[in-house]
């Protein structure tokens, strides 16, 4: 086969990256290892900034998001008691985010690629990346018994934490910045009416929690739990009572319990790789990075590589300049760090780390009061949540 992008992992970010080059003339092939029903089984978090929802629109795939998302102009943090608001629109000058599932808006994307008829391979397996240094990379994988080959300009590699694409750079090249936290979350979906309308994120001395939702009739729960809890471990009831302590009296008394259909745990994390670009090859997503889930920054940070690639792919094929390209890495690191740094101070804020000193335990209920005290600190809060410009 031959195409001018080879596009590894059909995630999110693979996907969005294919149909926003199909659409502008430049031709991809995706190469995903699972079948589509398994990718579209994953369950993940589901906050959309402004600039990933225009993203989508641009794609032509957020109708379904403009009809069944719910738009939201604020959360609530519960903390010593009391319930705050962050008034996302007022403290942005309008700015608001969308709730809408990484579940439906995967589905979205598979469908916009069936309608364009975007190749897309499942099920590929050994995927290998070969002479990325030079200017015709080649993507080899198999299919059963046989190995296919795709020829190609450049190989975005868009195959999450586990894949092939960062692995194949040198590791002399490579450098990697790690942070792992002392907890997991615990996360709850359940075909319930949300406690609230709008997110709650509470500091509790039991730990953190968080109320989610994906439409007014399901809804999604986290409490953190400490690494070495297992998911047999909490029974659905145990989980709603542990909710419940970790919640204000008049929100827990008004929570609708009912049996989970999907209960899992996830480790917290922080990582970035850098360079993101390795001659031909082009880091996108968690390939290149994870945040811990706190600020909703990872599908959203996915969403700022594949707006930088978009436009350096489409002015080499367009312009014939490989400017936007040659920069890429400096300028997606450069937002990405930032969703680092906020994604770090907001799991740090609401946590409770079981090394901390009764001193950083005082720190942390400091900054809360200190947020809540002032409109500056709760600026900084809310232009990061709503998503620094790209
Ligand atoms: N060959 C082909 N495909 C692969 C390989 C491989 N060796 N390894 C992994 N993949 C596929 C995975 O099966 C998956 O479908 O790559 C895809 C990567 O998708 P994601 O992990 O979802 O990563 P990405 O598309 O970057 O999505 C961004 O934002 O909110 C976060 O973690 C959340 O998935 C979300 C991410
Ligand atoms: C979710 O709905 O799964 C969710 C929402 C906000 C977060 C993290 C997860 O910060």
């Amino acid at each position: 086969m031959k195409t001018q992008v080879c596009i590894v992992g059909g995630g999110p970010s693979g996907l969005l990256l294919s149909q926003l080059l199909q659409r502008n003339g430049v031709d991809t092939v995706v190469l995903e290892r699972q079948t589509r029903d398994y990718v579209l089984s994953r369950i993940r978090a589901g906050v959309l900034e402004q600039g990933f929802t225009r993203l989508l629109r641009e794609a032509g795939c957020g109708e379904r998001m403009d009809r069944e998302g719910e738009v939201h102009h604020g959360f609530h943090i519960a903390h010593q008691g009391r319930m705050d608001r962050i008034d996302l629109t007022a403290l942005t000058g309008g700015k608001s985010v969308m709730v809408y599932g990484q579940t439906e808006l995967t589905r979205d994307l598979y469908e916009a690629r069936d309608r364009l008829g975007g190749q897309v391979e499942h099920s590929a397996a050994d995927v290998a990346l070969h002479d990325l240094t030079s200017t015709k990379p080649y993507v080899t994988y198999k299919r059963g018994e046989q190995t296919l080959r795709v020829d190609c300009d450049y190989v975005v590699g868009a195959d999450g934490y586990h894949g092939v694409s960062r692995k194949s750079i040198p590791s002399e090249v490579l450098q990697e910045y790690e942070r792992v936290y002392p907890f997991g979350w615990l996360g709850v979906l359940s075909r319930t009416r949300p406690v609230s309308s709008e997110l709650i994120y509470a500091n509790h001395e039991r730990g953190f929690a968080l109320c989610s939702l994906r439409s007014q009739i399901l809804s999604r729960y986290y409490v953190q739990v400490p690494l070495s809890d297992s998911v047999e471990q909490w029974s659905d009831d145990a989980f709603w009572d542990e909710l419940k302590r970790r919640l204000p009296a008049e929100i827990a008394a008004n929570l609708i319990t009912g049996p989970s259909i999907e209960k899992s745990i996830a480790p917290l994390r922080s990582y970035i790789a850098e360079p993101m670009r390795y001659g031909r090859l082009l880091l996108a997503g968690d390939s290149a990075h994870i945040v811990p889930p706190t600020g909703a920054r990872g599908l959203n940070s996915a969403g700022s590589d594949v707006y930088y690639l978009f436009a350096g792919l489409v002015d080499f094929y367009r312009k014939g300049s490989a400017a936007g390209l040659e920069s890429y890495s400096q300028n997606a690191l450069a937002r990405n760090w930032k969703a680092q740094r906020f994604s770090w101070w907001m799991t740090s804020l609401l946590h409770r780390f079981p090394d901390n000193s009764p001193y950083q335990n005082k720190l942390q209920l400091t900054e809360l009061e200190y947020l809540f005290g002032s409109t500056a600190a709760q600026q900084a809060l809310a232009e990061n949540y709503v998503g620094l410009p790209y």
